[in-house]
């Protein structure tokens, strides 16, 4: 019968690449099984809990002109923008009064010194207006091993870089084709990230152009193997102004999309039970509830946007991107009762590491 072959599968101890592959596929009787299994592991390994890292999205300004990007260095119908000092801490303030703990602020790529310096200042004021208990998590492209080392020393220790898909190939045709967008530079500055004492996310987009569930499975394969502490991943979603969008009709629909991104998050926590899995703002456009789903067949975290409403439309990294008008305020609120709706707890000053780390630093050091 098939949902015992489902059964069998998922009860393995190891998964093949075909077995991913067979689970990816899996109707949507069968993906109930997947769900409900990742579920019990979330419960046991993590917990039914949620923790909460405000999100500032720094500055829109990119060097990079990646395919699939609606803020990429090429567009320019986009208008461009970079927070204040004050705007970034009035955020970590508000993170902070309302017991998120930890922050993550992401930006478009640069690597000129004045950027990497008032990074390093901010990161500096933000751990001391919060007495060094705010937790920060970067998420700021590839840099060197020296800038990355730098951030840390000024309080960051948390780093989020995604490989955005595994295979090379398929990189390839994301990218345009120079020093700038490169495969091995990419794992590379994960390796750095790794050294330089951080915990290291990566992530993927799903439903991408050219993608097959092979490469998907590999996807989850690599986070396996390169023992990645943090994932955020989500549903590709076009942007008129980018040049993938002349794929936009060989793309599976929202919908399928959308529940090929819930049954990686599932599969990922049964391979990986003791990581962090965000519920991505992606996952949001698709489904209003897809935040929610996402939390209840194994993310744990969330990241609410904090960054000024007057900024929020120009960080347009795919079309409809939600939460345009929502302040944090609200955002706060509706997640909080959303959260407790599918009996979940919040986190509250909780930094929420990553247990795998915790685990994988204590082997290194036996
Ligand atoms: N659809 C979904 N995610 C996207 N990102 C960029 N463009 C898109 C898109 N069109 C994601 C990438 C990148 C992060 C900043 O946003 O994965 O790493
Ligand atoms: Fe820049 Fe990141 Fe967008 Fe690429 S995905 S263009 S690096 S902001």
């Amino acid at each position: 019968m098939l949902e015992t072959s489902i059964d069998a599968i998922i009860n393995k101890e190891i998964l093949t690449k075909e077995d991913l592959v067979r689970l990816l596929s899996s109707s949507e009787e069968e993906s109930a099984v997947v769900f409900k299994k990742a579920a019990e592991i979330k419960a046991k390994y993590v917990g039914r809990k949620v923790y909460f890292r405000g999100l500032i999205e720094y500055s829109n300004r990119c060097k990079k002109n990646c395919f699939y990007c609606g803020v990429r260095a090429g567009n320019t119908q986009t208008g461009r923008y970079e927070l204040t000092d004050d705007e970034v801490l009035e955020a970590a303030k508000f993170a902070w009064e309302n017991k998120y703990a930890s922050l993550v602020i992401q930006s478009g790529e640069r690597n000129d010194k004045a950027f990497i310096k008032r990074i390093g200042g901010l990161l500096q004021s933000i751990k001391q207006l919060s007495g060094g208990k705010l937790g920060i998590t970067l998420s700021m492209g590839e840099q060197t091993e020296e800038t990355y080392r730098y951030w840390y020393d000024c309080g960051a220790h948390r780093y989020l870089l995604r490989i955005e898909t595994s295979s090379r190939k398929l990189f390839e045709k994301l990218h345009p084709h120079n020093a700038l967008h490169c495969y091995d530079r990419r794992l590379e500055a994960l390796h750095s990230l790794k050294k330089s004492g951080y915990q290291v996310g990566t992530g993927v987009m799903i439903g991408l152009p050219f993608q097959t569930i092979e490469n998907l499975a590999e996807d989850l394969m690599f986070f396996k193997n390169f023992d990645i502490d943090m994932v955020g991943m989500g549903p590709y979603i076009e942007h008129e102004q980018t040049p993938l969008y002349k794929y936009s009709d060989q793309l599976l629909s929202r919908t399928e999309r959308f529940n090929l991104s819930m049954k990686m998050v599932a599969l990922l926590r049964i391979i990986m039970k003791d990581i962090n899995i965000a519920a991505t703002t992606a996952m949001q456009t698709l489904d209003p509830q897809g935040r929610e789903k996402a939390i209840l067949y194994g993310a744990n975290v969330i990241m609410p946007n904090l960054t000024s409403l007057k900024y929020r439309e120009d960080y347009m990294l795919y079309a409809d991107k939600p939460g345009i008008t929502e302040d944090p305020e609200d955002s706060r609120s509706y997640l909080e009762s959303r959260i407790k709706m599918i009996g979940e707890t919040i986190g509250y000053n909780e930094w929420g590491d990553s247990k795998h780390f915790a685990a994988r630093n204590i082997n290194h050091t036996d």
